[in-house]
């Protein structure tokens, strides 16, 4: 049978539940800066690297003018202090259901893993996962030259294999994350729900519906 020859992950959201850190610790420089934002704003903030997603905070709040380049970097720091010490609390328990075993299969059949991050922590967290050894290629977010929805980080790890993007599956929790899987030609499966994951190939409500299976059959009637 005819099989993809790698799967490349999204970290936060689909690995892991970090992406609920981020937007924590988005919430307590928001309240500190007297910017409020709920939910549906956050979802426009997932893949978004760090310094563009405060400019999106910025920018809701009314404030985008307000702050120098470097009080920018300062909040940027703030934030990203907050979060690591939410993340020092993450333990191998933290992996989402599922992912474990998707991982393993994936390695039993030989299909090349790797690892499409926005996130400058993506190292850190991971290996606090104890998952570091399952993969083949980690993108380094501080050498992509542009953020999702841009399809930089997917071709990056593409460009690592070797591979055409048709022969890649990309998996992703957020809107930038498919727009840039689909950018970058390639297979994408959705984690969440539809009305935030538009034009992927393939959903699931959460990790634990998502299987091998389930994803390569869909990904099979797209090959000709
Ligand atoms: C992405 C997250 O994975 O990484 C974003 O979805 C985050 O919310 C981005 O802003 C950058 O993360 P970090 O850890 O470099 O600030
Ligand atoms: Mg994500």
């Amino acid at each position: 049978m005819l099989l993809p020859k790698a799967f490349i992950f999204d970290l936060d959201g689909v690995i892991t539940d970090t992406a609920e850190c981020h937007f924590m610790a988005w919430r307590i420089l928001g309240e500190a800066l007297g910017i409020d934002f709920d939910r549906s704003f956050n979802e426009t903030l997932k893949g978004v690297s760090r310094m563009g997603s405060l400019e999106r905070i910025l920018t809701y709040g009314n404030k985008a003018d307000v702050y120098t380049n470097e009080e920018k970097v300062r909040l940027a720091n703030e934030k990203n202090k907050a979060y690591v010490d939410l993340v020092s609390k993450i333990t191998k328990e933290d992996v989402l259901p599922n992912i474990l075993s998707l991982l393993q299969s994936l390695r039993n059949k030989n299909i090349k893993i790797g690892l499409a991050s926005a996130s400058e922590n993506a190292f850190e967290v991971i290996d606090r996962l104890g998952i570091r050894h399952y993969f083949d290629y980690i993108a380094d977010a501080t050498k992509i030259p542009n953020s999702k929805p841009a399809p930089d980080v997917f071709l990056d790890v593409m460009h690592g294999f070797g591979f055409e993007s048709t022969e890649c599956i990309g998996i992703e929790d957020a809107q930038a994350g498919i727009e840039a899987i689909k950018a970058a030609n390639m297979f994408a499966v959705g984690i969440g729900k539809k009305s935030e994951l538009i034009g992927a190939d393939i959903i699931f409500e959460n990790t634990e519906k998502m299987t091998f299976d389930l994803v390569v059959n869909q990904w099979l009637k797209g090959q000709n």
